[in-house]
């Protein structure tokens, strides 16, 4: 029976009138052949046809479905709508019975087929699926890693290590001190009464009737004296505030390095041998400390202390002033700063020196706005 669609053979029961009908709407219909009965495919034939319509239209439908699963969950309810028990597929199939006898194979053939295409699409759709899930979470070693971006210490901070180090590598304890300072620390102790001039340059960041931000450093020098006896080698390094506009050369927040030995026996020459080694070491080959008259209330003599210029090496140029760059103030510890901590200054003497860590930053990496050691500008940072 299945010659019936298909090849057209020799002759044999070839019924135009069943081929010119069964052309009407579908070009298959061509292929309708009988044995030259009479003519139920007048009826049948367009049951026939319109079952076959519909198996085709399953098939492309299911296809269809089953390639736009996008996922198993998805792809199983694709399945079970054509291929389950009560699936369009076995629905269509258990219509079958409508068709004369001869007709159910030709139909139930071509269904069969279709539920094996759909069956094999499914399967092929669930290892794509299984194979697409794979990859995901595949690890592919071979693909070149991201390096992570490497930090370094700011120029600043840099800078700040490297003096503690060179003082510790001296014999100096390094030590901290309160950011918020009280007014005796800040000043009293430190041999600078309330109508002394000296406080007029500190123009200070009050935080109440008697607490500041500390103006400088040497509060911690009292704070050490305070907390213990002689032999004293500390250096202290941290933040300072001051009521100043900024410019390329000021800010309100700085770091101060601060230094102070005291034991019996010290002079003016100790502190000089520190300054060279400083001089030394941040200043370059061949560079010299020079020290000249100055005040300051807690010392006496006070001398401030400059470097020879690392650029010009001393013949003077744009970045130092004569040849020399200024650092900070230093001197012998005023008897007076003794008293206030309980020290007996007949038996004791030292010295006290401090200056600003930025300007050693800037000498150090030729930065010549001091606002850039703040900005926090990658391109700028990247640098060091
Ligand atoms: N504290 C002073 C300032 O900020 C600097 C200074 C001068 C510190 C002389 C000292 C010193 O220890 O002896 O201007």
């Amino acid at each position: 029976m299945g010659e019936r669609w298909g090849r057209r053979r020799g002759g044999r029961g070839w019924s135009a009138e069943g081929a010119r009908r069964g052309r009407v709407g579908a070009p298959s219909a061509r292929l309708v052949l009988t044995r030259g009965r009479a003519q139920p495919i007048m009826r049948a034939g367009g049951y026939l046809l319109s079952m076959k319509a519909k198996v085709e239209e399953l098939r492309s439908r299911g296809l269809a479905e089953v390639t736009a699963a996008a996922d198993r969950a998805a792809l199983d309810a694709v399945r079970v709508k054509y291929l389950g028990k009560k699936g369009l597929l076995t629905d269509l199939l258990k219509g079958l019975a409508k068709l004369p006898p001869e007709e159910r194979p030709v139909v139930g053939k071509l269904a069969n087929g279709v539920k094996t295409v759909l069956a094999d699409a499914v399967a092929a759709r669930r290892d794509e699926l299984a194979g697409a899930a794979a990859a995901a979470e595949a690890i592919d070693v071979t693909i070149p890693g991201i390096a992570p971006a490497l930090g370094h210490p700011h120029p600043l901070i840099e800078t700040q290590v490297r003096l503690e180090q060179v003082f510790e590598s001296l014999g100096f304890e390094v030590v901290e001190g309160p950011e918020v300072e009280d007014e005796y620390h800040n000043f009293e102790a430190l041999n600078t009464p309330p109508d002394h001039p000296a406080r007029d340059e500190h123009d200070s960041f009050y935080l109440g009737p008697m607490l500041l931000l500390r103006t400088h450093t040497s509060p911690v020098q009292i704070r050490v004296m305070e907390g213990r006896q002689p032999p004293i080698k500390v250096v202290a390094t941290g933040r300072c505030f001051r009521r100043d506009e900024a410019d390329a050369t000021h800010l309100p927040v700085f770091h101060q390095i601060e230094g102070l030995l005291v034991d019996e026996g010290i002079n003016f020459r100790h502190l000089r041998g520190i300054l060279d080694v400083i001089a030394e070491t941040f200043g370059g080959e061949g560079a010299v400390a020079r020290v000249r008259p100055d005040f300051f209330p807690f010392t006496e003599p006070s001398a401030e202390f400059a470097i020879s210029c690392f650029v010009c090496g001393g013949r003077g140029c744009r970045v130092c002033t004569e040849g020399f760059i200024e650092l900070g103030g230093c001197g012998m510890v005023d008897p007076a700063v003794f008293e206030s901590v309980g020290y007996d200054p007949e038996r004791y003497t030292g010295f006290a020196f401090g200056f600003g860590i930025e300007r050693i930053a800037m000498l150090r990496y030729g930065i010549t706005d001091i606002r850039q050691l703040y900005d926090n500008d990658m391109r700028f940072l990247a640098q060091f």
